[in-house]
């Protein structure tokens, strides 16, 4: 977690502007800010604030913090100083004890609590013996842990910019280059950038750059052109980025539908030709997108190809993989530190490595050998919306290929159409918003949209949300159904097993909440098709996490607590 941005530039830049870019990386981490330039350093708690002064600058680094080591205070907020040297990091030192109390015997003076400040000392330490590029490779020896870190020392035009499991990516603009935890940061600047892969850095001036390795030995390396779709990344007229985002999803799916018989065709083949060649399928992912990877294995399942998934935190424990196994990662971001141990430990064991992304050389897909994109454009709300429906509409796609009856064309009249029904999901959403815990219940294709739906309650909604396999339900969990206890139930086609599990609690007193789409139910979906209608029964997941939450006054699109991309473990 935590955003870290860089800015090194032959002219003058209003320091607002570079605070904006900050912003943009905001998702990635919110307890704290702060940033750097010439003499002045600014941390503080809470939200990014950009300031409203004039004043310029033609270097500058910039943090925004999730608090892992160390408290939500001033001090803790990066850049962290000490005597000749100002940084800011996103990762974890863990050996950060161990030099502290090296440092502390020599007399140094710490003002926070965080792992963070330690690297500072480290390099004002290493700089009296010798420059930054040796202080960099020792860096790169002595730390355990993760790490991308940029660095200023008094007196020195560069940026130096380090990188271990933690993302890293240089923007190389006009007379400027800039340096992000992702490509946002800059994508309205350049399309060209370069990747930081493990234990590299770069020494970064206003117009040139230099990559090194681990040893400090010159290496090039190639500037790649992204693709983004930059229009996406604004609020309009919404009051939040989860709405704008909910309300985009059929534009999204149309996008990714059309460029998987276009732009993404060829790859898309090589993809299917992966899964068809592959003895084991074994899918990864955390969160939302484990729950898109369950209805992949689902429909995969329902068209006789066999595949298992498994969540990312857990992978290693409860696999075997080996040279016969394709794994495929899901991924939002690309960046979950959790996907990528996972797949860190399948390719030591020989397993092939494919991925579904919608970041672009996001770190995930730069560890495939064949990747695909969703396409939904930057998300910025931390619950996953328009990244789950494109993720779950790929998933589709590729059982089509495999003998799923789908019609994709319709999708996305069928998502505009759930949509219009807002407003009688918000009337709903008034009825609910008062409780304290709500459960959700599902069976065969409608459990993982259950958990899905509990996911976004939970995060958004502030409501302890269960979803559940309905069979499971009479195994412990209905002794907490009391009177008036809301369950929603999800029944797809004529699911009579849910259905009595639905009687089964109604029976109890419990407020029952029906969403069908042949049977009878509070919400009707118009779709005869079990795949779609997981997506459309998500989408009223969605609008209704939303309205609780907005009728609650809660911090929609930044809940606490979380960052959008969790890039520790
Ligand atoms: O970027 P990823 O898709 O790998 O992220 C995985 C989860 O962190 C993510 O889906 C998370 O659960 C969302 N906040 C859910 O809305």
């Amino acid at each position: 977690m935590c955003g870290i941005v860089g800015i090194n530039s032959k002219n003058e830049f209003y320091v607002r502007d570079a605070i904006k870019r900050l912003k943009r990386l905001e998702y990635r981490g919110y307890d704290s800010f702060g940033y750097a330039y010439g003499s002045s350093l600014y941390k503080k708690t809470g939200h990014i604030v950009v300031p409203s002064s004039d004043d310029k600058t033609k270097r500058i680094i910039a943090h925004s913090r999730w608090a892992t080591h160390g408290g939500v205070t001033d001090a803790n907020a990066h850049p962290h100083v000490y005597e000749n040297v100002t940084l800011v990091h996103n990762g974890i030192i863990e050996n950060y004890q161990e030099l502290k109390d090296l440092y502390l015997r020599k007399g140094h003076k710490f003002l926070g609590e965080t792992d963070s400040e330690v690297a500072a000392h480290y390099f004002a330490e290493k700089l009296k013996e010798k420059d930054m590029i040796n202080a960099c490779s020792d860096f790169i020896h002595d730390i355990k842990g993760e790490f991308a870190i940029l660095v200023l020392v008094k007196g020195d035009q560069n940026i130096y910019a380090l990188r271990r499991d933690s993302p890293l990516v240089l923007g190389v603009g006009t007379d400027m280059n800039f340096l992000g935890s992702d490509i946002y940061a800059f994508s309205d600047a350049t399309n060209m950038a370069i990747f930081f892969e493990n234990d590299e850095f770069a020494v970064v001036g206003n117009d040139s750059f230099q990559f090194y390795d681990k040893h400090g030995k010159k290496i090039s390396k190639e500037v790649q052109t992204f693709r983004w779709e930059q229009e996406e990344s604004m609020l309009q007229n919404y009051d939040h980025y989860m709405i704008k985002e909910i309300m985009e999803q059929p534009k999204v799916v149309k996008r990714l539908l059309f460029s998987l018989d276009t732009e993404q065709k060829e790859k898309f083949h090589e993809f299917t030709a992966e899964m068809k060649k592959a003895k084991k399928i074994i899918f990864v992912g955390a969160g939302t997108s484990y729950h898109a990877s369950l209805l992949g294995v689902y429909y995969l399942h329902r068209c006789g190809k066999a595949a298992q998934t498994i969540i990312a935190s857990e992978f290693e424990h409860f696999i075997d993989v080996d040279e016969d196994s394709l794994v495929i990662a899901l991924s939002q971001s690309g960046e979950t530190m959790d996907v990528i141990e996972a797949l860190k430990y399948a390719k030591a064991r020989g397993a092939r490595i494919a991925s579904i992304v919608n970041v672009p050389y996001s770190t995930v897909q730069r560890m495939s050998v064949i990747s695909l994109n969703i396409l939904a454009g930057q998300e910025v709300c931390v619950a996953a919306t328009k990244s789950f429906t494109n993720q779950v509409a790929l998933m589709l796609a590729l059982a089509k290929e495999f003998g799923y009856k789908v019609n994709m064309e319709s999708l996305p009249q069928q998502i505009q159409s759930v949509l219009e029904r807002s407003g009688s999901v918000k009337d709903m959403a008034m009825g609910l918003k008062d409780n304290e815990h709500l459960y959700v219940l599902g069976r065969g294709l409608s459990y993982p949209v259950a958990r899905e739906i509990a996911l976004k309650i939970k995060e958004i909604s502030y409501i302890h949300a269960e979803g559940m396999m309905g069979g499971e339900l009479k195994h412990g969990t209905i002794a907490l159904i009391e009177k008036g206890t809301p369950v929603i139930g999800l029944v797809s086609g004529k699911d009579n097993a849910m259905l009595s599990n639905l009687k089964e609690v109604g029976a109890r007193g419990a407020n029952v909440i029906t969403i069908s789409n042949e049977a009878a139910g509070d919400i009707r979906l118009e779709t005869s098709n079990d795949g779609k209608f997981g997506i459309l029964a998500s989408i009223i997941g969605q609008l209704l996490a939303y309205h609780i939450a907005n009728a609650k006054g809660l911090p929609i699109d930044k809940p606490r607590n979380l960052a959008k991309s969790v890039t520790v473990k």
